[in-house]
């Protein structure tokens, strides 16, 4: 029997799923053009789900009791990532209480310690670069966003472990890092084991290795009897549920896994976003030099509440969505959408991508412009860069303060510039969207007169 949900393409659902790998952004575009703000996808290997690109349907759906949806169940297929035991894949009362414990890791205190090291980790990555040196933005940037978020989540990251983890993890996720290797992680039938060289093997092979040094890591932890600090894995260590039971072992090393794989890929994509669009546009880069250069001292907490620094880190999160659509709620009752009665088991998808570049709320969408940040305020469904509701990024807070900081540190002390004029186009990279190429940059040299001020970093 045919559903009854909105209307969408009509094309075969194998088509429907190469359009969807190969590019969500522009096939999105198109079907709004065709169908209007609420249309549905039918997919080979996903059920039916309905996306929404209108702020009025997003606010029904994050103002429903959250217990009124599913979500973990949604996002089964990163389950070949990060383990059954992911905060991506539960629900209900394991979701909650799995997020309350980790929240003191990402906020508060525990960041604002973050803030020196953020600065100390940029600064000492661009100190490597010689003049007239190309580097790639994107990869740059995934060096200092893997070290931040070991930082976070293993408290002072030192030593020989987190150094092998590093390599490991970047090949792993470099194995998707375009939508033809993409196409793995969508049809299962791809995810052959032939060896360390092919893309399933490669893998495989890198989170076996991963796992090996995460539970020697646990390990290592449990031998010694030492306070309770605030990083990610001593508060899950130290954790014990109602029948006071800690977490297995399996269960920790799938919950590091999801932490370092959603904590460092997705900043570091927005991060070199942030350089091209600054270094494309330089009335932006002046503004912000000034905005920088004449803030005393190099002080974060300032720092991170200068207005056009901000503006710009919201117009990048803005303009360049990290996923194509946010996490599918799944209905658990029938429920009215932007007039649509769905039943139960609907899958809606809100995309931030539809919604942050219409014209009747950012005029000129694909236009860079900061100042529409400045000039005026967005509600949570008209702007929601890092999803809403009970699923709301668990790392906003630190995304948020590392963008800023990163920037500020990079942007007051060195020249850059782009490698070359051709505009950088969105590209899927496994289960985000990045920039194609990577974005080359020229490291021209150090700025003189800023030397003084960051040897000051608070
Ligand atoms: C600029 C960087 C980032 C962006 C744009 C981003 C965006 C998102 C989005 C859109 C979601 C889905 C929310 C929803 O469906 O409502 C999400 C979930 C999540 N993010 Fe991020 N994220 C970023 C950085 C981080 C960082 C640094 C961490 C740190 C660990 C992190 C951890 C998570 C986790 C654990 C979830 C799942 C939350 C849940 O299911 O309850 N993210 N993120």
């Amino acid at each position: 029997m045919k559903d009854k949900l909105p209307i969408g393409p009509n094309s075969p659902d194998w088509w429907q799923l190469i359009r969807w790998i190969q590019d969500p952004l522009t096939y999105q575009k198109e079907c709004r053009q065709k169908y209007g703000d609420v249309f549905t996808f039918r997919m080979k290997v996903f059920p039916p789900f309905v996306v929404i690109g209108s702020p009025l349907g997003v606010k029904e759906i994050f103002s429903q009791d959250a217990d009124n949806f599913d979500v973990g169940r949604s996002n089964y297929i990163v389950k070949s990532l990060v383990g059954e035991n992911s905060l991506f894949l539960y629900d209900g009362e394991r979701h909650q209480r799995e997020r309350k414990l980790l929240m003191p890791a990402f906020h508060g205190n525990a960041l604002h310690k973050s803030a020196e090291s953020i600065c100390e980790i940029a600064i000492s990555t661009a100190e490597q670069w010689q003049e007239g040196q190309q580097i790639i933005a994107r990869k740059v940037t995934q060096e200092i966003t893997l070290e931040v978020i070991l930082n976070v989540v293993f408290g002072i990251s030192q030593g020989e472990r987190y150094q092998k983890i590093k390599p490991l993890l970047a090949q792993m996720l470099d194995v998707s890092d375009s939508p033809l290797r993409s196409s793995f992680l969508f049809l299962d039938f791809l995810q052959q084991d032939w060896g360390r060289w092919s893309p399933w093997g490669n893998i495989k092979y890198c989170k076996e290795e991963i796992y090996k040094l995460l539970q020697e890591e646990i390990e290592q932890r449990r031998s010694f009897s030492e306070a309770i600090a605030n990083d990610a894995l001593s508060l899950m260590m130290s954790a014990k549920d109602e029948a006071g039971n800690s977490m297995t072992d399996a269960e920790l090393k799938d919950e590091l896994m999801t932490l370092l794989f959603a904590g460092h890929e997705t900043t570091a994509t927005m991060l070199a976003w942030a350089f091209y669009e600054i270094l494309k546009h330089p009335s932006v880069l002046e503004k912000l030099r000034k905005e920088l250069d004449s803030s005393v001292n190099f002080e974060a907490l300032k720092i991170i509440k200068l207005p056009y620094l901000n503006a710009v880190c919201q117009e990048v999160l803005r303009k360049y969505p990290v996923i194509p659509i946010i996490f599918p709620r799944i209905t658990k009752i029938p429920m009215k959408i932007m007039g649509y009665d769905f039943p139960a088991e609907t899958m809606l998808a809100p995309s931030m991508y539809l919604v942050h570049h219409r014209e009747d709320l950012y005029p000129e969408p694909e236009k860079f412009k900061p100042e529409r940040f400045l000039e005026r305020q967005y509600s949570a469904y008209e702007y929601f860069p890092f999803g809403g509701s009970n699923r709301r990024c668990l790392g906003a807070a630190l995304a948020e303060l590392e963008m800023r900081l990163v920037l500020a540190a990079i942007i007051s002390k060195y020249e850059l510039s782009l490698a070359s004029q051709q505009i950088v186009k969105p590209q899927r990279r496994g289960f985000t969207i990045s920039p194609a190429g990577g974005i080359p940059l020229i490291f021209q040299r150090k700025r003189p007169n800023m030397a003084q001020q960051l040897q000051n970093v608070h």
